[in-house]
Order: structure tokens, then C-alpha cells, then sequence
């Protein structure tokens, strides 16, 4: 997830039980374009040796430049593999021709695919959404191309283009899919608790179920969907788990990015954290303004020891 997925949140949510980890989005433009010296492109490529599984999630409109990209990337030797975004909503994305664009011209996205499968050895992964909307859902079709082209696994978000975010997402063309293809189905959109876990698999009959807003604050959602998964109590967090989660995060951020940067990097995740607890909007606002990791810390201590269990 763009803005999210940086090694310090991957490396979290892997110690609560996440089998795969994506990187942010990266496009392949950008990453061919950007001098030796970005920053930028520096932490969307760095990664921590505890990771596994780990796949670059690569964003483009030309074969030729996401192959080239690909190349590059796959010479990493910590990435397993490449995905390939076929799903972003965002106007900048669409409107360049990327992302969900992508499901309106398939005859590219098959050229894509094949440039990139061509020139690595390593997994390749698709991410997708059903359709660009309602009228033109072509998950099927899309999936069996993917399946033709060699991709090892598919991601499939079950809403269309048009959809964005809202709405539900759509399980049953998930299902569909993992009946017209042999390849591995993971299943996408609106798991937020473990019984969310459980239907979705029960729904699409999926391989696999792929966390995204649900894991935001709460990657402890990761562990509690295993539990359930093999008929065990989910242990929820207690106010000290939180802390703990939080602060390690805090500290990981700030080693990668700098105080400054980390800081301000991690206040959407301390909205996230303290999501739903007493007291929550004016700690919000106290850390939105607070200038020093250690006054940050005590912030957090603070609410989180006065947090009801
Ligand atoms: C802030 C944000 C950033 C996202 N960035 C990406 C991204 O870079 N690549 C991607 O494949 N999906 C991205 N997504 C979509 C999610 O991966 C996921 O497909 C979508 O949120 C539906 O799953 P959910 O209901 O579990 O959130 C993003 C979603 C959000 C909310």
C-alpha cells in the first residue's frame, strides 16, 4: 500500500503471522528516471534482512520500461518476486494509462506481463481489481490471460475502477475466478475481523486472503485471522501490546527516515493505533504538534496506561 508498506510496517505485520509482504507501489518510469542519489526511490527499495516473501509491486503503462524496471529490481536478491499493479484507482495513475487503466486495454496488459515474465526468473504476481465498472467486468477473462502468460499468483480486489473504495467489494467474481484458473487465488476487499476471514474464504473458496485497511493500526489482525483459521481463540491486543507495537514502529520509522520525517511518517499510524480508544482525537492532536520523539513517547505512554483494558 503506497504511503504505508515501507519495511518498518511489513516487518510488523510478518511477526503477527503475514505470510507475503508487498512494497509501496513503485512506478516504472519514475524508478528508471530517478538519479542514483533519491531519497525516494532509496526507501521505496529498502527492505530489512528479517523479510521473507517479500515482492516489489511495480506500477507502468510501457512493456518495455516495466521490463526494464523488473530487470533491475529483480536483481535484488531480497525480493522474491515481482507484482504487477493492475488495480490503483488514482486519477495520476489511470489517467497516465497504469493501474486500472489497464483493465480497459487487456491486448497491453498481456504485452506487460509477457515483457516483464520474459526477463526475470523469479515469481511473478498480478494485483487486480474485477473491472473498471459495473458494465465491463472482465475479471475472468483477465485471470485466465494472466494464468496464460505464466503468472505464478493473482490478487484479485473485488471492486471495480469505478468504485474506488466504496461500496462492498464483490466476493462472488472472486469466486469466479478461482474457479476459471488453476493458479493460486488471493482473495481481496473488506476483511477487517477474523469472521470477515472466514467468510471470504468460505465465499471464494480463495487460497489465500490479502489484508489491507483492515491491518491499519491493527496488524494484530493477522494473528487473529491465523487463530480463527485453525479454530483458536483470536487474542486481541491488550493497551500494553499497543504500546509496545506503536513505540517499535515509532523507533524503526525514525531509523529509517530521520526524527523529522519518521514523525511526521507516523502520524497516520497513530491515528490508526488509538482508532476507536477514549481520549483518542485530542492525543491526536497533541501528537500532530509535538516536536521531539521522547515527548512523543510519553504522549503514548500516557494514553495508552490510561487506556481502559
Ligand atoms: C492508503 C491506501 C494505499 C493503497 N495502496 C495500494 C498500492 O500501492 N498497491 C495496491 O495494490 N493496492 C493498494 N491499495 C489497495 C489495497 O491493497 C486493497 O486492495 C484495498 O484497500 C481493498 O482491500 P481492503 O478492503 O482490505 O482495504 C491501497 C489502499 C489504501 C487504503
Amino acid at each position: 500500500m503506497a504511503g504505508i508498506t515501507d519495511w518498518p510496517f511489513r516487518l510488523i505485520c510478518q511477526r503477527m503471522g503475514a505470510d507475503e509482504l508487498y512494497s509501496e507501489m513503485i512506478s516504472a518510469m519514475g524508478l528508471l528516471q530517478a538519479p542514483k542519489s533519491s531519497t525516494a526511490y532509496a526507501f521505496l527499495l529498502s527492505h530489512h534482512p528479517e523479510e521473507r516473501h517479500l515482492f516489489a509491486q511495480l506500477f507502468g503503462r510501457d512493456p518495455e520500461m516495466c521490463a526494464r524496471a523488473a530487470e533491475m529490481i529483480s536483481r535484488l536478491e531480497y525480493y522474491d518476486g515481482i507484482d504487477l499493479n493492475f488495480g490503483c484507482p488514482a486519477q495520476k495513475v489511470v489517467s497516465s494509462g497504469s493501474g486500472s487503466a489497464l483493465l480497459k486495454d487487456l491486448p497491453l496488459a498481456r504485452k506487460i506481463i509477457r515483457a516483464v515474465r520474459n526477463v526475470m526468473g523469479k515469481r511473478l504476481s498480478v494485483k487486480m481489481r474485477i473491472g473498471w465498472d459495473r458494465s465491463s467486468i472482465n475479471a475472468v477473462d483477465f485471470a485466465r490471460l494472466c494464468e496464460d502468460e505464466g503468472v505464478w499468483q493473482l490478487c484479485v480486489h473485488g471492486r471495480t475502477r469505478e468504485q474506488q473504495y466504496a461500496g462492498k467489494a464483490d466476493w462472488d467474481v472472486i469466486a469466479q475466478v478461482k474457479r476459471a484458473v488453476r493458479i493460486p487465488v488471493i482473495a481481496n476487499g473488506d476483511v477487517f475481523t477474523p469472521a470477515d476471514a472466514l467468510a471470504v474464504i468460505d465465499a471464494t473458496g480463495a487460497d489465500g486472503i490479502a489484508l489491507g485497511r483492515g491491518a491499519l493500526g491493527n496488524p494484530w489482525l493477522f494473528r487473529m485471522i491465523r487463530a480463527s483459521l485453525s479454530g483458536e481463540a483470536a487474542a486481541k491486543p491488550g493497551p500494553e501490546e499497543k504500546l509496545a507495537t506503536a513505540l517499535h514502529h515509532l523507533q524503526m520509522m525514525v531509523g529509517l527516515k530521520g526524527e523529522d520525517t519518521g514523525m511526521v511518517e507516523m502520524r497516520k499510524h497513530f491515528g490508526w493505533y488509538l482508532k476507536g480508544m477514549k481520549g483518542a482525537a485530542e492525543t491526536r492532536v497533541r501528537i500532530n504538534s509535538c516536536g521531539s520523539v521522547q515527548e512523543l513517547t510519553m504522549i503514548l505512554q500516557r494514553f495508552f496506561s490510561e487506556a481502559e483494558h
